[in-house]
This record gives C-alpha cells, structure tokens and sequence, in this order.
C-alpha cells in the first residue's frame, strides 16, 4: 500500500512542540537585521509528534536489516552485531576527539590503534599492521602499491597479478586500479586452484596472486602451501584477502600459510553494520619484508608513549586522511576484546558449523555444484528449478514474500543460477531450519504452483518490478 508523503500529512498549525512563556522582551526580527539575512518562510509539513513518530516508525519497517531477520548474503557477510558495540563507539570522550590533538592528549585513543594492531597481527600471523585503509577494497589497494612499492625497490617492474575467477570482484578491479594487468587463473573442477594451470601461469613478470581461503566457494585451498611455493618460486607475492576471516579464526592463519600480506574487513568480520557502501575499515597486515612500505605516519610505542610516526621513507604515502575510520576501529576492538581468543574461535566453529547444517539440508533440493567441504558459506545452484521455469531471481524475490531475506545471487560467476548462502555464526537453529524450510517450500512452489513465484514479491511495498525498465529508466525520486 503506498504511503503519503511527510508533507501530505501536514496541517497548517499542527506543532510538535511547546516552548515555555518568553521571559524576554520580544524582539521583531525584520527591524534588528538586515532583510537579506532573513529567510523566507519555508514550506516545512506542519506535524504533531505522535505524526512524526508514526511515519519514521513506519518507514523503517518498510526496510529489512540484520536486525529484522536472517540476512544470508554469501561473501557479503551481514551478522548481526552486538549493540554493546555501538554504545562503545558513541562513547563521548572517544567520539569527541579530534584528530588533530596532540598525541600526549589521545594516549588512550592511540593506545586503543596500537593494541588492535597488534591483536590483529596476532590472529593473521602478520608482523605489522596498518589501520588507515577504509574498506577492504581500499585495502586490496593498497597493499598492491605496497607490493608495487616493493618491486619498485628491487629494481623489477612485475605488471602481472593473477587471479582466480572465483575471486571477489574487487580484487581484479584493484589490480587493475593500482596498474598492474589482471592474469585469471580458472579454477579446477572442484572449484579449487588447479596447480598445473598455476605454474603454467606465473612468471618473472608476476607480482603476486591474491587469493581468498576460503575462496568465494567457501571451499578452503588446501594445497595452499604448493601454491605458496610455486607464486614465491618465481619470486612474486602471496597475497590474502582476507574478508572470510570468520571461517578461519583460530584454526589457521593467514601468516602461516605462507601469504606475505593480506587486508581484513573489520565491518565484515569484527562487527559493525554495513551495506550500501559503508562504513567500513580495511587494515592491512605484512610480514616483517614488507613493513618499511605501510602508509605513514604508523604508530610506535616509545617507551609508554604512544605517537605517530612520519619518517618513513620508503613508504607508499598516505591512503587516507588521518588514521583510518576511528569509529569501525572501536567496534572491532570491543568485539575482539569481549571475545577474546576463544570466542573468536567459537565465532568461526559456529560460522562453520551453520553453513554446513544448511548445506546439508538444502543440497537435495538446489543442485550443489562443488562438493568439496565448505567453512562458512556455499553456493548452490538453481538449475534444476530453471529446468521447470523459475529462475534464482524469481526465488530470491519469493524468499522476501515470506519476510526472510535473499541470499546473494548469481556469483560467484563461475556457477550458473549460483544461490551463494552465508548465515553467518550469529544465527541460531530456528532461523536457520525456518530458512531451510521456505528454500524447500519455494522449490516446491515452483513444481506445483509456479506463476506465484514468478511473479514474486507480492507481499513487499514495491511489487515485482519490471527488470528491464528498472534498470534502463530507474525511478529514484519519490
Ligand atoms: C572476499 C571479499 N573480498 C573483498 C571484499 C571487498 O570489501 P569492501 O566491500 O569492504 O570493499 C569483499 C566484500 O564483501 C569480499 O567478500
């Protein structure tokens, strides 16, 4: 049912407010200032509160988030994150700061950086870490000027990064960004590295491979080492993307399967919501070869002091203004540091655990392309219900009829009608066997019943939408 606007509730005197008596001699404002500086009467809608308070109520009904149920986008990762997290970075004295205080006046903010820099070489194996870049893309950035940076040093110009075509998007877009042609490495039939291809691939004119393990199949290289070795034998770099950290924390690190630098997504990983672009956080973490390349300044301890230091003169320079995204920091650091190590364990056993109880129960209805074990998402296909006419859009419109969010949708790339599942460790068994069972009701929609699928959402405010038109001509006002 379609709404009316703010304004289209407005009547003329209604006020939301009352202010006491003035206790001032009244002034007329038209006679003290000059007529320029007074605006003109605006044309604001004329509310009570309780109107107001009911249309944004509304409104916000009228939208889905983490916070209203499952939100199983596979490599997006959407969990719900503790509150506790965001009244700790509204905490006035750490959101009031300024960045430019003198460091002897932020000691307990620096100290803040300092430890999650550390705690996050902890738990990746990596020997230093930056705060600065704002995404994982960012990150992804990055740490390719560092490894540009680093040939650079060596007297080599490599123009060849290599990567995988179950990579995330943005890795080739940031390859290709920093300057470097993008070389894609096909998987193997188990959707794997296919270690042939690889050697047949690399190098003297490769910079590095940035690969993601678990990769977007969720499926975990296990022949990371030979892969490490084949990418260093010719001399080049192992890079991580870190953005699956949820599947491995704990269990394995990034640093000792031989990877020489890799970003994390605190937003993704260690708390904070997302989505739509932000915010986001995306350090950066080298091996000990690497350090003199971080963005500057970088934090040092000097005895009990905390400062920032500039000199650095191999350095790529500055990837953002200031420090980093101050208040996604504090997150990951109240979430890292109420966890602690074995909560961060029990997060991935978890993770782990609910993708493959769904996977379990759903790989008899969807076609399940790649059976090799999964960590914390899967891909599933929806090709047999193509086969009788409904497509994975059309199921994804249907799962939102039943209040429950779609996962993500055709990608990774490499499989057809791909359904890419991540629930996430925050998601208990009722929600995940109540997912389970609309994914099977759908599937059973479309044997005996296919037209309400097809012509799914019929429960949301905005109907199924004309695709083509939609994107063609889309209608962004209201
Ligand atoms: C595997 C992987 N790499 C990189 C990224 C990019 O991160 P961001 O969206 O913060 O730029 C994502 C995003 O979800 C991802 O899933």
């Amino acid at each position: 049912m379609s709404k009316p606007l703010i304004k289209e509730y407005s009547s003329p005197g209604r006020k939301g407010y009352s202010l006491p008596t003035l206790d001032v001699p009244d002034i007329n404002l038209e006679e003290e200032l000059n007529p320029k500086f007074i605006r003109q009467q605006l044309d604001l809608p004329e509310l009570s509160e309780v109107d107001v308070a009911r249309h944004f109520t509304s409104l916000s009904q009228k939208n889905y988030g983490v916070d209203s149920g499952i939100y199983p986008l596979g490599s997006c990762t959407m969990k719900y994150n503790p509150k506790i997290n965001e009244d700790i970075a509204r905490i006035e004295g750490l959101s009031n700061l300024h960045p430019y205080q003198e460091d002897k006046d932020l000691q307990g903010s620096l100290k803040i950086l300092y430890e999650l820099k550390n705690n996050l070489a902890e738990i990746s194996g990596m020997d230093e870490v930056t705060l600065q870049p704002a995404s994982g893309a960012h990150g992804e950035l990055t740490a390719l000027m560092i490894i540009k940076q680093y040939f650079k040093d060596k007297g080599e110009e490599r123009k060849k990064i290599v990567v995988p075509d179950s990579a995330h998007g943005t890795n080739p877009a940031s390859a290709a960004m920093a300057g470097f042609e993008v070389v894609e490495l096909k998987s193997n039939e188990r959707g794997m590295i296919d270690l042939d291809k690889l050697r047949g691939l690399v190098d003297e004119d490769t910079a590095a491979l940035m690969l993601t393990n678990p990769n977007t199949l969720g499926i975990f290289e296990r022949e990371i080492l030979e892969v490490a070795e084949i990418v260093h034998g010719v001399g080049g770099l192992l890079y991580y993307d870190g953005a699956n950290m949820n599947a491995i924390m704990g269990y394995v690190r990034p640093g000792d399967m031989d990877f020489d630098l890799m970003h994390f997504n605190l937003h993704k990983t260690f708390s904070t919501p997302h989505g739509g672009g932000g915010p986001g956080s995306g350090p950066v973490g080298v091996k000990k070869f690497l350090t003199s390349y971080l963005p500057k300044p970088v934090l040092i301890k000097e005895g009990n002091f905390f400062k920032w230091e500039y000199h650095r003169p191999h350095s790529i320079g500055r990837v953002h203004s200031f420090y980093g995204n101050y208040s996604v920091i504090l997150r990951a650091y109240a979430y890292i540091k109420a966890l602690g190590a074995d909560g961060l364990r029990k997060v991935t056993e978890n993770a782990v655990l609910n993708a493959n109880y769904m996977k379990a129960k759903l790989k008899d209805v969807y076609y399940l392309p790649y059976e090799e074990d999964s960590l914390h998402e899967f891909v599933l296909s929806a090709s047999k219900q193509k086969e009788k006419g409904a497509t994975t859009l059309n199921i994804a419109k249907r799962l939102l009829d039943y209040g429950q969010y779609a996962p993500t949708i055709y990608f990774p790339l490499v499989v057809k009608e791909a359904l890419m599942i991540e629930p996430t460790e925050t998601e208990n068994i009722t929600t995940l066997n109540k997912f389970i069972a609309t994914m099977i009701n759908i599937s059973r929609e479309i044997e005996n019943n296919i037209e309400i699928v097809k012509n799914a959402p019929h429960n949301t405010t905005i109907k199924k939408l004309d695709e083509v038109k939609a994107a063609r001509k889309p209608d962004l006002r209201w």
